[in-house]
């Protein structure tokens, strides 16, 4: 598609406007507005939505996502809205999860993009699982793929677990697959958690001392970490929760300076919905979350792939449905 001068000129300045928090030149926002023009023209025409998580770009946030936000939200998202199409700017289970839940919409990912935690586990070590301690309910965090969902009693995510958890009469659940995050949860709860194995590779890189450095230097800083950190590092934090959680904790503390133990996406919102909140200390990428591309939303929208489009067995999916509804109506 071609655009005028004036029309790149006007989306340029729109996409200047938020972009110029993160460090981004009006220059190089007028090198992405023919794309972000056209993926905005063609969601209209499509009847399509984007969802882009936390942890994406800030062109993709800004440019072209019409909901941002953390697993949780952007699930009950995917779940309501009317819309015909979804393009999943995120990892690919959080497109599975989307499809599990409106299985009648058109659900595309950009790119196939994995995830430490999803990748620790498999179906067969679900059913392992259920073979060695038979009768014990299995949480599951949302980060794991749709067959490892269908084997589960209930999903979970970051902002919900402890509840999950607690919903149970039982004293003892099977949490997978997040090691760390268990080790946060039993910390919290009186019930007793069977672990799986698995860590996300970007949250166990943060370590107790960056944070003790910090509080040195910055007297009255608010730390706030996700739960997939180790509990050496949440046990010294102001708050331990999801994404949203986080944003949700600045947008309310009147403190000026934040500490944010997660992945850089975080800090992007920050500095471009909060700017008078200033950011200290160093974040991590996640290289999965950053596998997404505006090129690669404009494919979905144009001319998808096969791997762009989540199809999921429907026997997996009816299961993992079970699983990802009992989430819903527990998180209520
Ligand atoms: P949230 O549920 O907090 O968005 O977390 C998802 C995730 O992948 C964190 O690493
Ligand atoms: Fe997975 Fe960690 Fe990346 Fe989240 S940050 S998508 S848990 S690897």
């Amino acid at each position: 598609m071609s655009y005028t001068k004036q029309q790149l000129q006007k989306e340029t300045l729109r996409l200047f406007e938020k972009l110029k928090n993160v460090n981004w030149s009006q220059e190089d926002c007028s090198l992405i507005a023919h794309m972000t023009l056209e993926i905005n023209e063609l969601k209209k025409e499509q009847n399509a939505i984007i969802l882009a998580h936390s942890y994406q770009t800030p062109d993709i946030m800004y440019g072209v996502a019409d909901f941002i936000g953390d697993s949780y939200g952007l699930s009950k998202i995917a779940a309501e809205h009317d819309a015909e199409k979804i393009v999943f700017c995120s990892v690919h289970f959080m497109g599975e999860t989307a499809k599990i839940l409106s299985p009648k919409k058109k659900v595309l990912v950009p790119d196939v993009a994995g995830c430490s935690l999803a990748e620790s586990i498999t179906a067969e070590d679900v059913r392992e699982l259920k073979r060695k301690y038979p009768n014990v309910p299995i949480v599951t965090y949302i980060n794991t793929s749709a067959e490892v969902k269908a084997e589960s009693d209930v999903c979970c995510t970051s902002s919900n677990a402890l509840k999950i958890i607690e919903s149970f009469d039982e004293d003892k659940i099977i949490f997978i697959p997040d090691r760390l995050m268990g080790e946060n949860l039993q910390k919290r709860t009186e019930k007793k958690l069977i672990f799986w194995h698995g860590t996300c590779i970007v949250h166990e890189k943060f370590d107790k001392k960056a944070i003790e450095d910090i509080r040195t230097k910055y007297v009255g800083v608010k730390i706030l970490a996700h739960y997939e950190c180790t509990s050496s590092v949440t046990d010294s934090v102001d708050l331990v929760g999801s994404t949203a959680d986080m944003l949700n904790y600045v947008k309310k503390n009147p403190a000026d300076n934040y500490m944010l133990i997660t992945e850089c996406g975080i800090t992007d919102r920050v500095k471009t919905e909060f700017p008078d909140k200033n950011i200290v200390g160093t974040c991590q990428l996640c290289p999965f979350m950053k596998q997404i591309n505006l090129g690669q939303i404009l494919m979905a929208l144009k001319n998808p792939n096969k791997k762009q489009i989540i199809n999921i067995p429907n026997d997996i999916l009816q299961r993992a449905k079970k699983s990802l509804d009992k989430m819903m109506e527990l998180s209520k």
